[in-house]
């Protein structure tokens, strides 16, 4: 026997348990994070987007996460490239990656994404839109042009994201995720760095998440009852990793309570090391707050398979944070219930074929270089 096949083994029985996410049966633990690639020329994936889903599909990830695509609005979005969840040519691009995860024995849903006031210059066709956002501020404090939302430009932006799910549905995909997280439009209503408003919409934690509850339950209401939506939210910003949506667990609980009661069905925590305790006197990571919090089931990300101590502890080193059997621990614990790859998975397609099956010592540590190609 070598020394990595026990740690191996257990993450093979760790992280094969299939879950739950309302109506949908993910076969394993192992979620693909969803990652910007700038791959769909006029807003259309197409086959080598396809082939890079599948492959990882095919290679054991349970659960895709696409990459953030834009919902129909004209200020969702900036880049030509990034692939939109919108249009005739668009959508049957997005119909037929789903079909192949599938056949790849995999389960997908779209990350639904708005980008409010992080949007700068735009090309077509996003070139004249303003940045739009819940009071023209960006995340940096500045106001560069940007536009605080009308009731007319809210009620605009929840339509476009219920449509984009009815979309989700009908062309055959397992769910969706909405990207409230890292800055973007539903995560500047939730902060109040960049929420200013005095209406109904700004204030407090609970009327800061009014509109990203409104767009739950928007959703919620446009797809069948067993149709999984999954929030994913974070407390830091791309562009201020230090921004903190909730200090204490009592001010994270006032902003969960009204999207679980909207009818989220999973949680998707965002942060960058998921082995860093959240709040002060606890262990729990933010995801594992999240599913205590919610009694909702909740992802888990940031670093997996990153760090060095991934792979030392297979060497029967111990449960070293950033390690896997740290991680293995925490779902045994159900702490949280699933795990997303994001840079590892970029780096080795075949990285969950390899954790499932005792091939550690196969995996390649990430390079950046790895962004550059779709492979
Ligand atoms: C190239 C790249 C693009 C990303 N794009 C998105 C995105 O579209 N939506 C999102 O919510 N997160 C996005 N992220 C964040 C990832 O989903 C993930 O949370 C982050 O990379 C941490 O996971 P990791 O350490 O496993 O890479 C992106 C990350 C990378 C590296």
């Amino acid at each position: 026997m070598t020394a990595t096949a026990p740690a191996a083994s257990r993450a093979a029985e760790i992280l094969s348990r299939p879950i739950a996410l309302n109506g949908l049966t993910v076969p394993n633990r192992i979620a693909m994070a969803p990652m910007t690639r700038m791959f769909s020329p006029g807003g259309v994936p197409g086959e080598d987007v396809l082939s890079y889903y599948a492959r990882r599909a095919a290679a054991g990830v349970g659960l895709i996460v696409t990459e953030g695509t834009y919902v129909g609005h004209a200020s969702a979005g900036q880049s030509d490239r990034v692939p939109r969840f919108h249009g005739e040519e668009q959508l049957a691009g997005w119909a037929k990656v789903a079909d192949a995860v599938h056949a790849a024995g995999g389960t997908i849903v779209p990350q639904l994404w708005h980008i409010g006031m992080v949007r700068k210059q735009g090309e077509p066709p996003f070139a004249d839109a303003p940045a739009v956002g819940p009071s023209g501020i960006r995340v940096d404090g500045t106001e560069g042009g940007g536009k605080a939302m009308t009731q007319r430009d809210l009620d605009d932006v929840i339509g476009a994201f219920a449509e984009a799910a009815a979309a989700a549905e009908r062309i055959g995909f397992d769910g969706v995720e909405l990207h409230g997280a890292h800055g973007y439009l539903l995560d500047q209503f939730l902060w109040a760095g960049t929420n200013r408003r005095t209406d109904a919409y700004g204030g407090d934690p609970v009327a800061r998440t009014k509109f990203a509850a409104e767009i739950v339950a928007a959703v919620r209401e446009t797809v069948s009852p067993d149709f999984p939506v999954i929030f994913r939210y974070s407390q830091w910003k791309q562009e201020a990793y230090d921004a903190r949506l909730a200090e204490t667990p009592q001010e994270l609980e006032a902003i969960l309570a009204p999207l679980t009661a909207a009818g989220v069905d999973a949680f998707h925590a965002s942060t960058r090391r998921y082995w860093l305790p959240e709040f002060d006197g606890s262990d729990l990571n933010l995801a594992g707050w999240t599913k205590k919090l919610t009694g909702r089931p909740t992802l888990t990300v940031g670093s997996v398979g990153l760090d060095g101590d991934f792979l030392r502890a297979f060497a029967g080193e111990g449960a070293a944070v950033g390690s896997i059997d740290n991680l293995l621990d925490r779902l045994e614990r159900d702490e949280f219930d699933m795990v997303a790859v994001g840079r590892a998975l970029l780096q080795d397609p075949q990285w969950a074929a390899k954790v499932l099956g005792n091939r550690i010592e196969e995996l390649q540590p990430y390079d950046a270089a790895a962004l550059k190609t779709l492979s």
